[in-house]
C-alpha cells in the first residue's frame, strides 16, 4: 500500500483532523486535495487544540511532508495566518510544506462575492462560510483564475489582475450599487504575500510522483464531505469542490491507478453546518442534546452544527461514490447519554421507499425517515481504547451499523484526544 485517500462521509466536520492526525504517524507524505479555509479540522493532543484550515492534519509530526494540492484554492492571508500560528507553536515548516505551483489563489474580491451573494435577495441562500471559495473556483473554472505560480511573473500577474478586476467592478456595481475597493489597493494586497507564496511553492505533482515511486506513504486528506460535493452532494446546497475521493487524483495529480485505498470518517450521528436538506435532523431535545454533548460549534465560523441520527443511506451511498473499505467512525462517547438511538435506513415519499440517495431535493426534505432503533448504553465510553471493554449496547450499536453498511471500522473514537481511540487496524 502507498496511496490511500481519507474522504468525509456527511457534510462535513466527521473529525477528519483528528483521525487524519493519528494515520498520519504511518504516513510519509499528508497530501490535502480540495477545498479551501472554509475547512477546519480539528486536532486535540496533550490538552491543546489546534485547528487547521489550509495546512494538512499531518504537519504535527515532525519530519512528515505536507503538500497543499491544486485541487485548493488558497488565501494567502488565510495561509500566512496559519503559517505564523504553527511556527509560534515551534511547528517546523521549512522544508516540510510544499504548495503546488498550479493552486488557484483566492482574490481579495471573492469573499465581498461570496458574501454579496449571500446577503441579496438575488439568489438562494447556501449558508456559505463566506470565504470566497464558490467564486474562486468560478473563476478557475472560467478559464480567469490566478494562479500561484502566477507570482513568479509580476507582469503577467498584474496584468491578469487588472483586466480581472474591470470585469467585476463592472458586475459588482450593476448588482450591489457600489464599487469594489480599488483596484491598486487590492493589487498590492495581492502582493503582500508574494514572497511567502514564492518561497513555499513547487510542483507538487512531480514530488509526489517520485515519492510514491520511492514506495512512500501518501496520505491524501480530503476536506468537507461527500454530501458537500458539488457534483454528487445536496446540489445547490454544496461546496464547489469535489470532496469526494476522486477529488485526490485530480486534486493532486496522482493518477487513480496508483490510489490504494480509500478510508471514509463518520460522525456516530449526523451533523450538517449551513442550509439545505437533511433528512435527519432533530428539531427537539435530543438534537439539542446533540449538539451540546458534541460541542457541535463550527471550527471555522463558530455556527452552531444542525444535529439528526445516523443516516446509513447517506453512509452507504457514500461508500459506493468514494470507493471506502474501512471507516473510521468518530464521537461514539456523545451517545453515551441517549435511552435510544436511531439510524435511518430509508426515505419514504409519496408511497415510495427511497434506500439510494436521490438527486431530487424535495425527496430529502419532504420523505420521511424510515428508522431502526437501537438501545442505548447510559455509561462513558470516553478514552475507551479496546473494543471489547465497550458497553454491551454500544458494541450493539457498532455491529448493527457495520451489518448496515456492510464495510469494518478501522477506528471507533471515544474522544477527541489522540488516545481516545480503538485502532482495529492499519492505514498502509
Ligand atoms: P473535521 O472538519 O472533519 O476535521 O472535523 P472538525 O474538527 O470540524 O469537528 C470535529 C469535532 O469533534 C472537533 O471539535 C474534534 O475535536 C471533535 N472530535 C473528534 N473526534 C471526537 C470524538 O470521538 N469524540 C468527541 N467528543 N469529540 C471528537
Ligand atoms: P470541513 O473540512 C462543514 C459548508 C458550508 C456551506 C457549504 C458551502 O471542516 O469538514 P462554502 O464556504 O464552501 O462555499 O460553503 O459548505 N462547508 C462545510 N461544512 N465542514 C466543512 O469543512 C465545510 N466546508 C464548507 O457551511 O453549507
Ligand atoms: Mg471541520
Amino acid at each position: 500500500m502507498s496511496v490511500a485517500v481519507v474522504v468525509g462521509m456527511q457534510w462535513g466536520d466527521e473529525g477528519k483532523g483528528k483521525i487524519i492526525d493519528l494515520f498520519s504517524e504511518e504516513a510519509d507524505v499528508i497530501a490535502r486535495y480540495a477545498g479551501g479555509h472554509n475547512a477546519g479540522h480539528t486536532i486535540v493532543f496533550d490538552g491543546n487544540q489546534h485547528i487547521l484550515h489550509l495546512i494538512p492534519s499531518g504537519i504535527f509530526h515532525s519530519g512528515k511532508l505536507c503538500v497543499i494540492g491544486n485541487g485548493v484554492v488558497i488565501d494567502p492571508a488565510a495561509l500566512i495566518h496559519e503559517m505564523d500560528l504553527l511556527k509560534k507553536a515551534n511547528i517546523d515548516l521549512d522544508d516540510r510544506l510544499v504548495i503546488s505551483d498550479r493552486a488557484n489563489i483566492i482574490l481579495p474580491y471573492h469573499g465581498t462575492f461570496d458574501k454579496g451573494r449571500e446577503n441579496s435577495n438575488h439568489f438562494e441562500k447556501i449558508g456559505t462560510t463566506g470565504r470566497g471559495i464558490g467564486p474562486s473556483y468560478a473563476d478557475k473554472i472560467a478559464r480567469a483564475g490566478i494562479r500561484a505560480c502566477d507570482y513568479r511573473n509580476e507582469k503577467y500577474l498584474k496584468k491578469k489582475f487588472e483586466s480581472n478586476y474591470q470585469e467585476k467592478n463592472t458586475i459588482f456595481k450593476d448588482l450591489y450599487g457600489k464599487e469594489l475597493p480599488s483596484c491598486e489597493s487590492m493589487f498590492d494586497e495581492l502582493m503582500d504575500y508574494q514572497e511567502t507564496i514564492l518561497k513555499y511553492i513547487g510542483d507538487t505533482h512531480v514530488l509526489l510522483r517520485d515519492e510514491i515511486e520511492q514506495k512512500k506513504n501518501v496520505l491524501c486528506e480530503g476536506a468537507q464531505g461527500t454530501m458537500l460535493d458539488v457534483d454528487h452532494g445536496t446540489y445547490p446546497f454544496v461546496t464547489s469542490s469535489n470532496s469526494t475521493s476522486g477529488g485526490a487524483s485530480t486534486g493532486l495529480g496522482i493518477p487513480p491507478t496508483q490510489i490504494d485505498r480509500v478510508v471514509g470518517v463518520i460522525k456516530a450521528y449526523t451533523t450538517r453546518v449551513g442550509e439545505g436538506p437533511f433528512p435527519t435532523e432533530l428539531h427537539d431535545g435530543d438534537g439539542e442534546r446533540l449538539r451540546d454533548e458534541g460541542r457541535e460549534f463550527g471550527s471555522t465560523t463558530g455556527r452552531p452544527r444542525r444535529c439528526g441520527w445516523f443516516d446509513a443511506v447517506v453512509a452507504r451511498y457514500s461508500i459506493c461514490l468514494n470507493g471506502i473499505d474501512a471507516i473510521a467512525i468518530t464521537k461514539l462517547d456523545v451517545l453515551d447519554r441517549f435511552n435510544t438511538l436511531r439510524v435511518c435506513t430509508g426515505y419514504k415519499y409519496k408511497g415510495k421507499v427511497y434506500e439510494e440517495m436521490p438527486a431530487d431535493l424535495d425527496i430529502l426534505e419532504n420523505g420521511e425517515p424510515i428508522y431502526t432503533q437501537f438501545e442505548g448504553w447510559n455509561q462513558s465510553t470516553v478514552k475507551v481504547e479496546k473494543f471489547d471493554q465497550l458497553p454491551d449496547n454500544a458494541k450493539q450499536y457498532i455491529d448493527g451499523l457495520q451489518n448496515i453498511l456492510g464495510v469494518g471500522f478501522l477506528m471507533i473514537s471515544t474522544g477527541p484526544e489522540r488516545n481516545q481511540t480503538i485502532r482495529q487496524g492499519t492505514l498502509f
